[in-house]
Order: structure tokens, then C-alpha cells, then sequence
């Protein structure tokens, strides 16, 4: 329980989602969350979504309040664009390994030592290092995006190395690649996947390429967490190998409760142990607090967000049809939401 939820506080005994619901409406909030976020926050959310979805909710919503059940990087995006929105984060602390592993006067200096590369940075990122790059992608729009840039063009990826390796193969394109990586899919065991997959040899694999290629040489199927889950609904088969962060499996299975959900298994191969640590932060507790108190709120310096601003701007221009091959000399970004 939040500390600021002591045992003797009556608030403990609280109807939260009747509490959480009744704040909605008073504070004309929106609930974000995303699909890694534990099924109380998921039924409860307005809308639930992968990266991209979610950034096009936050810049659309007329909402005065964004209440992100999801990560910090996810928060600061709707920030970011939508600057005068209050955006609330359940939990500060709700961070990411990939967004850790870099540091934006180490990705400073990485970008100086390859000035004619265009940097395209996943959206796993702090705001700082947004800024410092030329566009910005997310797992269901990297592929078009990287498509559309000119064959001449150096490209570097930062900061997830396996996505990075999995969209150079993909594309064609080389990349100069960051080292970071995602500890969620990183942990499952290629090992323990086979023998799954041995015991259930009708079951294709769905994959996020997030994961390392020793996994995702097994997949049937690789895309965000959206495309995970059309394939999964749309599949055929009864039974479906999930090789990604397994509250997913939470929108799977009420929407095909016929169907069978299997998680990847991580090394110990007896659990799913591919939980996300920092999205698991996040609590129907937390979510009542912040909207009660408008706390944690999340804030960027306006020149900060200004320069974050125009990487992301290129990606939605991109991934919504409105631009098709932009380098960041033509861009020509729509005006922001908000
Ligand atoms: P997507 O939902 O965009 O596929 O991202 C997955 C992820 O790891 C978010 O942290
Ligand atoms: Fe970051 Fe991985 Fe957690 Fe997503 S699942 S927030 S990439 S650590």
C-alpha cells in the first residue's frame, strides 16, 4: 500500500475504482495505460494501446488531465505533447532499462562522433535525449519510418540494440547500433521456448523485437504489443506462444477467452518471470492518489520540450501517412495538439 495510504487513514477502506471514477469525471481526466500495466489498471483506463496509439490519444485527447498508467518515458511523450495538460504518472519511479542505459551526454557525444548520421531514437527515451535526435520511432512505426528515410542516408539507433538489429534486417539498412536493452525480453530463454514449443507444436510464436535474435529466430510473428495482439485474436490457431510482457495476455484472453495464452517462459522455465519491474509500479492505490492530488505531475522545461518536440512530431507525420520521405532538413512537422 502507498505510504500516503495509512492503515488508520479511512481512505484505506475506500471503493477505489468508484473513487477513481468519480475523480475522472471531476477533473475531466483521460486514464492512459498500457497493455504491460496489471489488469485492475487496464479495465479501468479509458484507453488502452501500444506506444504509438497512446501518443496519438495524448496529443488528441481534450482532456484536462492525462492520468499515464504506464512508464515515465510514456508520460513525458504525452507531455511533451500536450504541454498544458496536466500529466500525472501514478509512480515517478516507473522508469526503463533501455531509457537508463542512456544517458543523454553519453548519447551526446556518441551523436558527435558520427555527425552524417541521422540519429532515430526508439521512443524508450528520456526527453533530453529525444531532443538530441532526429526522429523518433516506436516498435509498430520504426520499419515505415526507416523506409521512408533516403537509401544515402548514415543511420545510428538508439538505444535498443535488439530492435535495432532486428529492423537493420528487415530494412536492409546498416545501423550504427546503441548497446541498451530491454531486461523484460531479454530474459526469456531460448532453452526453455523450444521445449515449450515442443509441447505445443500447433502453437505459433508471437514475438516483440525487443527480444534478443535467438528468440526471434523462433517466431512466427514479430510487431509491438498491438500487432502481438491482432495476431493473436486473428490467428487460427487455439493456442499461442506470447513472447513479450505477459499482462498482455490479459487483453488476450477477454477478448478470445476460447483460446489459450501461453507466456514465454524465462530461464527458471517455470513461470512467466518476464514481469516489467517498473510498470509494476503503478497501482490502483497510486492512480487514485494522483488523481486526488494531481501528483506525481509530470514537467518539462518548454525549451527542452520544444527541441523533443520536433523528433516526435516527424514520427507521427510519418506513421499517419501525412509525410512519406522526410529528412529532418525537409521536415515540415504538423502543428502540435494542444
Ligand atoms: P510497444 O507497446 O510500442 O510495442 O512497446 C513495448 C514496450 O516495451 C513499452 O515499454
Ligand atoms: Fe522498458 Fe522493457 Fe519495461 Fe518496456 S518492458 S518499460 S522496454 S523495461
Amino acid at each position: 500500500m502507498d505510504a500516503r495510504l495509512s492503515s488508520r487513514d479511512p481512505l484505506h477502506r475506500l471503493d477505489l475504482r468508484a473513487e477513481i471514477d468519480r475523480l475522472r469525471r471531476a477533473r475531466n481526466a483521460v486514464i492512459l495505460a498500457h497493455y504491460y500495466q496489471t489488469p485492475a489498471l487496464q479495465d479501468l483506463a479509458d484507453f488502452v494501446g501500444d506506444s504509438l496509439e497512446l501518443s496519438r490519444k495524448a496529443a488528441e485527447t481534450d482532456a484536462d488531465v492525462i492520468a499515464f498508467c504506464g512508464v515515465r518515458f510514456m508520460a513525458e511523450t504525452a507531455k511533451i505533447l500536450s504541454p498544458r495538460k496536466i500529466v500525472v504518472l501514478p509512480d515517478l519511479e516507473a522508469g526503463c532499462s533501455l531509457e537508463d542505459s542512456c544517458p543523454p551526454d553519453k548519447f551526446a557525444a556518441f551523436r558527435d562522433a558520427h555527425p552524417d548520421h541521422l540519429a532515430i531514437t526508439y521512443i524508450n527515451s528520456s526527453a533530453a535525449v529525444k531532443a538530441l535526435s532526429d526522429i523518433i520511432v516506436t516498435s509498430s512505426s520504426a520499419e515505415k519510418i526507416i523506409n521512408a528515410l533516403p537509401k544515402d542516408r548514415k543511420i545510428l539507433f538508439a538505444p535498443d540494440r535488439h530492435l535495432g538489429a532486428w529492423l537493420a534486417r528487415r530494412t536492409g539498412r546498416e545501423m550504427l547500433l546503441w548497446e541498451g536493452t530491454c531486461i523484460v525480453h531479454e530474459a526469456f530463454s531460448e532453452t526453455e521456448l523450444l521445449k515449450l514449443k515442443a509441447l505445443h507444436p500447433e502453437a505459433p510464436v508471437a514475438a516483440h523485437p525487443e527480444c534478443p535474435a535467438h528468440i526471434l529466430e523462433h517466431a512466427d510473428m514479430v510487431g509491438s504489443t498491438s500487432a502481438i495482439l491482432k495476431f493473436a485474436l486473428e490467428s487460427p490457431s487455439e493456442t499461442i506462444i506470447v513472447a513479450t510482457e505477459p499482462h498482455i495476455i490479459h487483453q488476450m484472453a477477454s477478448r478470445a477467452p476460447g483460446k489459450t495464452f501461453i507466456g514465454a517462459p524465462g530461464a527458471d522455465g517455470r513461470c512467466n518471470c518476464n514481469m516489467c519491474p517498473y510498470m509494476a509500479l503503478n497501482t490502483l492505490e497510486k492512480l487514485y492518489l494522483a488523481l486526488r492530488d494531481l501528483e506525481p505531475r509530470i514537467e518539462i522545461a518548454e525549451e527542452l520540450r520544444r527541441r523533443a518536440l520536433l523528433p516526435l512530431e516527424r514520427m507521427l507525420a510519418i506513421a499517419s501517412g501525412v509525410a512519406t520521405d522526410l529528412t529532418p532538413a525537409q521536415a515540415d512537422p504538423p502543428v502540435s495538439a494542444d
